[in-house]
């Protein structure tokens, strides 16, 4: 997903903005540019693939200026190619965005007309062409850029610059993130936090509406309808070193690493000590929300989505609320029965993804009290809800979502409990033992963590099949999903997540000896019937790899492998028994040799539908 970059202040801004965009790679990229303005005017340099290729185009030029913007590029409109590349250029005035300008086709036949001429294909070039059309008519940038965004429908973040305006920065967004970062002479705009937490750790989040003007002693910011504004600075915690690899090879493996911690973190300050209560941290609201509703819809994608079929589980089992789950990219064409009675819970690791973002708006359009789980505080999906319980994982890089589910899950937990014990579905008695059990989460993942040198060897003998599947029953069904999305998304392995009750419904047609077959078959009510599944599958000469308890001593005589789990309250298991499966798919993608951290075709943070 694109990437934002500005900086004004009194250094030479390009290493600066470069730094910054390395620090947005995560977000997956195609090309990549800058602009800088100088003396003479902004010279912009732009470059199709990694950012090295635009540092080697950067070394050829003398680039001193200390304004500038900096940009990213994950095609949608155009192909990755250095005219499709921003930053774009209307004489004086060059623009960097991310989001789609729905109407821009309408935009680009009326300023042809106008004489105005375009070089790429993008949807982004309207944008610098519409405020140089409004500085023609006199209007001074601010207003122009002003009068620009009034005119365009779809998502925007934008940064602006202009070698007339030399001493201003211009930022705007709808529907599409953008920070300020406030630093000792000098501001920043991010698309992103992490990019430019090497220099300031305060930052302002713009809201829909914004527009802010930069200069090198601050920012003035100004909204749409509310005319001038003040927005809160937030000091953000995270240290750049936290935002980087920290001694592991790559953001997946130290992000699978630090479970125990983040889960620690997500658990704190939330189980009561000494008496029986789970606080829910997440305001009068969420308390409100979590005891009023009759259902509870939860929407989610991918990973997010897989947390949700667990916690329907647990908010079913405990607290005996009825709840639906569904994919944020169907939820509006289910046309859903929403209204004051019925929750809408949106789990979103990052908080800008855009189908969750529209699911949100349906659900705000037909009355539903809406809650959300989040990991990045101050998104957008937060912002827009009713209430928000933060996962505090801290910032997760890795295109493949670990900790964020993890922590999903223990919140989720949390909920379920909290719900319970507020509709007196659980006694005293049972709340305080499931409140020792959550708190021997971080424990149970640190032992299972244990197991990554043998997980190695396993992830060796199936780097070369081209296909395997995923089988869970119960509580372990959305963990077989989980599993599966992990090894086809960064080994490039196809996956398969079955309910292995479904298995002699189709998918055993595909067992034969080259297919792996990764069996979640640890202690609990399901045990028996997956020891079946199990044999069925070697009765076709499958390749078994069952993930067991420590204690099931049997197992290893009706697999090929054994991924072991601590035995551990099958209730929270979930937690625990996807550990092995991300230490799978992480080893089978380095021994395969591809991008882990930016697996192709994907981005960390989808803010497309
Ligand atoms: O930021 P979100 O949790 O809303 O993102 C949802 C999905 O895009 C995300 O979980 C995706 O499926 C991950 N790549 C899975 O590892």
């Amino acid at each position: 997903m694109c990437g934002i970059v500005g900086y004004i202040g009194r250094q030479p801004c390009t290493p600066i903005l470069v730094e910054g965009l390395k620090r947005l790679e995560y977000r997956g990229y195609d090309s990549a540019g800058v602009a800088v303005v100088e003396a003479g005017g902004v010279r912009v340099v732009r470059s199709v693939g990694k950012l090295a290729a635009l540092e080697e185009k950067l070394r050829g030029t003398e680039l001193k200026g200390t304004v500038g913007v900096g940009h990213t590029r994950w095609a949608t409109h155009g192909r990755p190619s250095e005219e499709n590349a921003h930053p774009h250029a209307a004489g004086e005035v060059v623009v960097v965005h991310n989001g789609i300008i729905e109407n821009y086709l309408e935009l680009r036949g009326e300023l042809s007309a106008a004489g105005h001429e375009f070089l790429s294909e993008t949807d982004t070039e309207v944008i610098p062409h519409l405020i140089q059309r409004f500085l023609r008519d006199g209007a001074d940038l601010e207003e122009a850029l002003r009068q620009t965004i009034a005119r365009l429908d779809g998502s925007y973040a934008v940064a602006v610059v202009s070698a007339a305006d030399p001493d201003r920065l211009l930022a705007a967004r709808r529907a599409s993130p953008l920070v300020v970062g406030l630093g000792e002479g000098e501001t920043f705009v991010a698309s992103d936090i992490p990019a430019v937490l090497g220099h300031t750790r305060r930052f302002i989040f713009l809201e829909d509406g914004d527009l802010a003007v930069c200069t090198r002693e601050g920012v003035r910011i100004t909204h749409a309808d509310q005319g001038p504004v003040d927005r809160e600075v937030h000091v953000v915690q995270w240290t750049p070193a936290m935002a980087e690899k920290g001694g592991y090879k790559h953001f997946m493996q130290k992000e699978i690493f630090e479970q125990p911690r983040a889960l620690a973190d997500t658990l704190s300050g939330r189980l009561g000590a000494g008496r029986a209560a789970v606080h829910l941290d997440g305001g009068d609201q969420a308390d409100e929300i979590a005891r009023r509703i009759g259902r509870l819809h939860i929407v989610a994608c991918g990973t997010s989505y897989h947390a949700g079929l667990v916690g329907k589980y647990w908010i079913e089992g405990i607290a005996r609320v009825p709840v639906e789950v569904s994919l944020a990219s169907e939820f509006r064409y289910q046309d859903p029965i929403l209204g004051p009675e019925t929750g809408l819970l949106l789990i979103s690791q990052s908080g800008e993804t855009a189908d969750t973002l529209a699911a949100l708006a349906e659900g705000r359009e037909k009355g539903a009290p809406i809650l959300s789980i989040c990991n990045v505080v101050g998104s957008s999906i937060p912002r827009a809800s009713d209430a928000v319980l933060y996962t505090h994982a801290g910032p997760e890089i890795g295109v493949a979502s670990t900790k964020a589910f993890t922590t999903q899950l223990a919140t989720l937990y949390l909920l379920a409990l909290h719900m319970g014990a507020a509709r007196g579905r659980l006694s005293a008695e049972d709340l305080a033992e499931r409140i020792e059990a959550v708190r021997a989460v971080p424990g149970a993942v640190e032992r299972s963590l244990e197991s990554d040198p043998h997980i190695e060897t396993v992830a060796r003998s199936i780097m070369d099949a081209t296909s395997s599947l995923f089988l869970g029953r119960g509580l372990q069904f959305p963990i077989a999903l989980e599993g599966a999305l992990k090894l086809k998304e960064i080994s490039y392995i196809h996956a398969e997540g079955y309910a292995a009750g479904e298995m002699k419904h189709g998918p055993i047609a595909l067992v034969d000896e080259d297919l792996p077959v990764v069996a979640l078959s640890p202690q609990g009510a399901t045990y028996e019937k997956m020891r079946s599944n199990i044999q069925e599958v070697r009765a076709r000469r499958g390749r078994v790899i069952a993930v067991a308890s420590e204690s099931d001593a049997e197992i290893a005589d009706h697999a090929e492998s054994v991924l072991r789990v601590p035995d551990f309250d099958p209730e929270l298991l979930p937690i625990v028994s996807v550990v092995p499966l991300q230490l799978l798919a992480y080893h089978t993608a380095v021994l395969k040799g591809t991008d882990v951290d930016q697996p192709r075709n994907l981005a960390k943070s989808v803010t497309v539908e």
